[in-house]
């Protein structure tokens, strides 16, 4: 086994604000990466500032991350991180800005590289170093070396073949507070995938299972108010928080699996938040898994069988409406795809494929 996760996380309400001395070991000059508003409507951007201000620290905004970023934009961030001469990165948002500043960080510290290089592989991996501030409770990118990127010339969303670790992660639940409930439910459904696919990973041990089922434990917590039946309070907030952390720490060592792959073309295509795109196909995921772990993984998320954890996800999924065109681009992607079709413990022919793509609608598509 191997397990490695180099991050030093912090998980603690005013975090950012209590360890500011930890941005001093990174650099004099941050370069902050987020999204265009909800950095500065969580209060993450503000703590984050007075920190650096406090600690005499210069710093700059590149508040130019889209949903699911693009490499356009992250050779855009690196270009700002050159001109202010950045010695370090802090992400702030959820997993796109946080992919987003990974991505920046490796492209800043090969200012000759161009984007090519992204998907290329040709580079170390040397990066600037760089700090998270998860904001919200899915991605797990804090625990990571991923970084998820979308490819418009392929018309999807891939990792990139780099592995770049934050630093030090700044964890606090606070920054959930003025989230919609449908960013939570999507980002927490998110957080499960990642537990449940990383479970049946080839590459899973029992390092990895530890965060993963843990994970599980500490997620299932929030399942009343992920369905509406009271209101979210600040342990739920750090347990949301924290349940993704763990996710992020299983993936870290495993990757994710055939509902990650299927989810791309939702998203890239139809818009789908990344949550709820993995979560379609989550349940038909779980079905074909061998009975032994799946009944390890469901108890423990306090679920009696499959039938229950489906009629679950589906309260928190919605109604998804996909189109046959999309699912068949799933399909034909991942279907001859070795990465995603040998890396489970249990063997994925076509015909299972078929089921966890089209299963929620096989009707529709029969
Ligand atoms: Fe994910």
């Amino acid at each position: 086994m191997r397990f490695y996760m180099p991050t030093e996380l912090l998980d603690d309400e005013n975090c950012v604000e209590k360890h500011s001395d930890r941005f001093l070991a990174l650099g004099k000059n941050a370069l902050i990466v987020t999204g265009k508003n909800s950095a500065r409507n969580n209060g993450s951007f503000d703590d984050v500032t007075a920190a650096l201000d406090k600690q005499g620290i210069a710093w700059t905004e590149f508040a130019e991350i889209e949903e699911n970023p693009s490499v356009e934009t992250v050779m855009k961030g690196k270009d700002a991180a050159i001109q202010n001469n950045a010695d370090f990165i802090i992400g702030i948002g959820g997993g796109s800005p946080l992919d987003a500043a990974k991505a920046i960080a490796l492209m800043a510290a090969h200012p000759e590289a161009g984007a090519e290089s992204l998907y290329g592989g040709d580079l170390d991996s040397n990066a600037l170093p760089m700090a998270a501030v998860p904001t919200t409770c899915g991605t797990g990118s804090e625990a990571t070396g991923v970084a998820v990127l979308t490819r418009h010339e392929l018309k999807t969303k891939g990792s990139i073949p780099y592995r770049i670790f934050p630093k030090v992660a700044f964890i606090d639940g606070k920054y959930l507070v003025d989230a919609p409930m449908s960013l939570i439910i999507s980002t927490a459904v998110d957080a499960l995938s990642h537990i449940v696919e990383s479970y049946f990973m080839l590459k899973a041990d029992e390092y990895s299972r530890m965060a993963a089922m843990h994970g599980l434990k500490v997620w299932a917590r929030s399942k009343p108010i992920l369905l509406g039946e009271r209101y979210l309070n600040a342990q739920d907030r750090r347990n949301l928080m924290c349940a993704s952390t763990l996710a992020g720490m299983a993936i870290a060592q495993t990757g994710t699996s055939i509902p990650h792959a299927l989810s791309y073309p939702l998203t890239y295509e139809l818009g789908i938040p990344h949550g709820r795109a993995v979560g379609y196909f989550l349940g038909a995921f779980l079905e074909e898994a061998p009975d032994e772990e799946k009944w390890e993984l469901l108890t423990t998320g306090g679920f009696r069988n499959i039938s229950e954890f489906k009629v679950f996800l589906k309260r928190l999924v919605g109604d998804i409406e996909v189109t046959e065109e999309v699912l068949n681009r799933g399909y034909e992607m991942v279907k001859d795809d070795p990465k995603r079709m040998e890396c489970s413990i249990f063997p994925v022919s076509h015909e299972d494929l078929r089921k966890i793509v089209y299963g929620q609608d096989a009707q529709k598509f029969a």
